[in-house]
């Protein structure tokens, strides 16, 4: 018995993978069809998650605790779950965010050695069963993603911002992908893996393939 009745469908992939990019075509395409869906962003939906970002990526903290970053990223997400997703889902909404703890896992509990059972202990206590119906892994070449996103962040002006988390070598990222693909293996059905690279409307139908085997059956028959 699901625990809502809405759907909750995350985003994950390492950086410059597509994710927002791809989330973006995906909640315009669900709102086409009629479907009431909210969005969360992760870390920084909310005000007091903003503030928690801005800690995070700030890159004079690099005397950061692993376990510190853990649990900033789940003080955050606790506040996004009762301010913005549980309210949805409770309200029947599709939910999509952009990355949830599944991120956590890769980064914090694979790449950076704290292990699944203590982000896993961590998510217990600050969002009890709370999980999403379904997550778009994005998979790309890994310099090519960090290349993109390089560029977006000139153009953005956001380097400073990103550049803490980004900085972090090319062994790291390798680790996350590892992180990724372990969860995969402890949850095939729910996490599923989507090529991220090509163009970006080709993309967004192997998102929507898997999309629209969860989505609400009204607006299959439209
Ligand atoms: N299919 C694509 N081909 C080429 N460039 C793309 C494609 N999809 C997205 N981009 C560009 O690559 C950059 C990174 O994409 P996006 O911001 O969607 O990735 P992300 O996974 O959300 O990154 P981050 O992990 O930094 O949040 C952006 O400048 C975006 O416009
Ligand atoms: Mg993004």
């Amino acid at each position: 018995m699901k625990a809502y009745p809405g759907l909750f469908i995350s985003f994950e992939g390492t950086e410059g993978s597509g994710k927002s990019t791809q989330m973006r075509l995906l909640v315009n395409r669900l709102r086409s069809e009629g479907l009431t869906v909210t969005e969360n962003q992760e870390p920084g939906a909310t005000r007091i998650g903003k503030q928690i970002r801005r800690i995070l990526l700030d890159p004079v903290h690099h005397e950061m605790a692993s376990m510190t970053e853990l649990l900033l990223m789940f003080a955050s997400r606790t506040q996004a779950a009762n301010e913005i997703i549980i309210p949805a889902l409770t309200r029947g909404e599709i939910v999509v965010s952009d990355r949830f703890t599944d991120s956590t896992l890769a980064y914090q509990g694979e790449a950076r050695g704290l292990g699944f059972e203590t982000v896993l202990a961590a998510h217990r206590l600050a969002l009890g069963s709370l999980a999403p119906d379904l997550t778009i892994c994005l998979t790309i070449d890994l310099e090519k993603g960090l290349a993109r996103a390089d560029s977006r962040n000139q153009w953005s002006g956001d380097d400073a911002n990103e550049a803490r988390i980004d900085l972090q070598s090319l062994n790291f990222h390798r680790r996350v992908s590892e992180g990724y693909r372990k969860i995969a293996q402890l949850e095939p059905r729910r996490f599923r893996f989507v090529d991220g690279e090509g163009d970006r409307d080709m993309i967004a139908e192997r998102v929507w393939t898997e999309v629209s085997q969860f989505v609400p059956a009204r607006s299959q028959t439209k």
